[in-house]
């Protein structure tokens, strides 16, 4: 019997850390390569974030904090969901962690028992499957398709849900793809959860602040009043403030399952880093300024990658509504050969052939659980981007 847990032969290393390890080798081996697979955004968290960090340190909060988070930070995690979701939440029914990684993991520890189903709508965030296989649950993966700009129906919601269901997670403006549900799409998806009782939905809304153009945003407990008492609501600073590397996520929620999260984090991390708590108050109740103006460059990349993969042959590329990826589908290019000899014959042949014959990495579609597709990330420079789509333009038309 093998010295390691049997529970970890269930999950699978990250493929997007795979990727990043794939694309740094070709680099240090120097070749000239354009890594479009980042999860975060390519600038510097704001002065007024980190001045209030500085001001922590230099005011001696540098000790343990209560377990899931100082009182300054949940007033100001009940304020900002009041202030953006008219959603009311007491600081009792509020959970920080380390990450929005931690909270989703720390709930589904703190939920799941063997044989617990969870419904996951594909194409995914790569880290749900593997954190319920973790948990000792199952994932049962809806897939939705790119005709309905790749979200979750009604009726394959509906079908997916069986009397083990436990959770639905739902992710919107969603990573890999950057679609966001509509108030209308989402309540059709709600609706379906009324004549379910015994289903609960986990909804992560860590892209809420990054969307374009006249998208709304709206999240299920305020679509549907009547779920609050079965939605555990997650968010975080990493995204809107560019803050992936302080690690602060929260959730609020209905206190049995805050206080079981609380006791997981007890025993495992206890409280999140207690400067970056503080610095994720000033981010929370400070100026908000700054995402209308990063929001307009990303939606600036967002409409040049679009363009510039929908001019390329054989691939297919919606507009998204938010976060900062597109997820365009390689359909055209299946079966045909790469200059080097290599036969496209899946997104994981089509992304490692475009890496290693043009130096552009992007993650492939199965990585997500739906192909055959890539994602690309564009939160890095205008420059970056326009060159990385004109080399997958090239490589496109070279394929035969
Ligand atoms: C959809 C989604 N949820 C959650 C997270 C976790 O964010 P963090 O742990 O940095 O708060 C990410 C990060 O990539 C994400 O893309």
């Amino acid at each position: 019997m093998s010295f390691l847990s049997a529970t970890l032969s269930r999950v699978k290393p990250s493929p997007t850390i795979a990727v990043t390890n794939k694309a740094q080798e070709l680099k240090a081996a120097g070749k000239d390569v354009i890594g479009l697979g980042a999860g975060e955004p390519d600038f510097d968290t704001p002065e007024n974030i980190k001045e209030a960090a500085k001001r922590a340190i230099d005011e001696g909060k540098t000790k343990y904090t209560a377990v899931d988070g100082i009182a300054e930070l949940k007033q100001a995690i009940c304020a900002k969901f009041k202030r953006d979701n008219n959603l009311d939440y007491k600081p009792s029914q509020v959970t920080v962690g380390t990450g929005g990684k931690q909270v989703l993991y720390n709930a589904l520890m703190a939920t799941l028992n063997p044989g617990d189903e969870v419904i996951i709508p594909a194409p995914y965030w790569v880290s749900y499957p593997d954190m319920v296989l973790l948990a000792g649950g199952e994932p049962v993966i809806a897939a939705a398709s790119i005709q309905t700009g790749y979200k979750l129906t009604a009726d394959q919601l509906e079908a997916a849900i069986t009397p083990k269901t436990k959770w639905l997670i739902f992710n919107s403006p969603s990573n890999p793809t950057g679609a966001g549900y509509s108030h209308a799409e989402l309540k059709e998806l709600t609706d379906v959860l009324m004549r379910h009782p015994h289903v609960w939905v986990m909804t992560d809304d860590m892209y809420e602040h990054l969307r374009y153009g006249d998208f709304e945003f709206c999240t299920p407990a305020e679509v549907e009043p009547r779920l609050y008492d079965r939605t555990l609501t997650i968010n975080g600073v990493s995204k809107a403030y560019a803050m992936t590397g302080w690690r602060i996520g929260y959730a609020a929620g209905p206190e049995n399952v805050i206080g079981a999260i609380r006791k997981i984090q007890s025993q495992s991390t206890s409280n999140p880093c207690s400067i970056s708590q503080w610095a994720a108050v000033e981010a929370l109740n400070g100026t908000q300024d700054f995402i209308a103006e990063n929001n307009k460059m990303f939606q600036r990349r967002r409409d040049m990658v679009v363009d510039m993969l929908n001019a390329a042959e054989g691939i297919s590329c919606p507009v998204p509504d938010g976060a900062f990826y597109v997820y365009p589908s390689i359909a055209g290019c299946i079966g045909k050969t790469s200059p080097a000899g290599v036969k496209i014959e899946n997104d994981e042949i089509f992304a490692t052939a475009l890496l290693e014959e043009t130096g552009v990495a992007v993650v492939f579609g199965a990585a997500f659980g739906l192909s055959p597709n890539f994602r690309v990330s564009y939160a890095t420079s205008d420059e970056a981007l326009k060159e990385a789509c004109t080399r997958i333009q090239t490589f496109c038309a070279s394929l035969t």
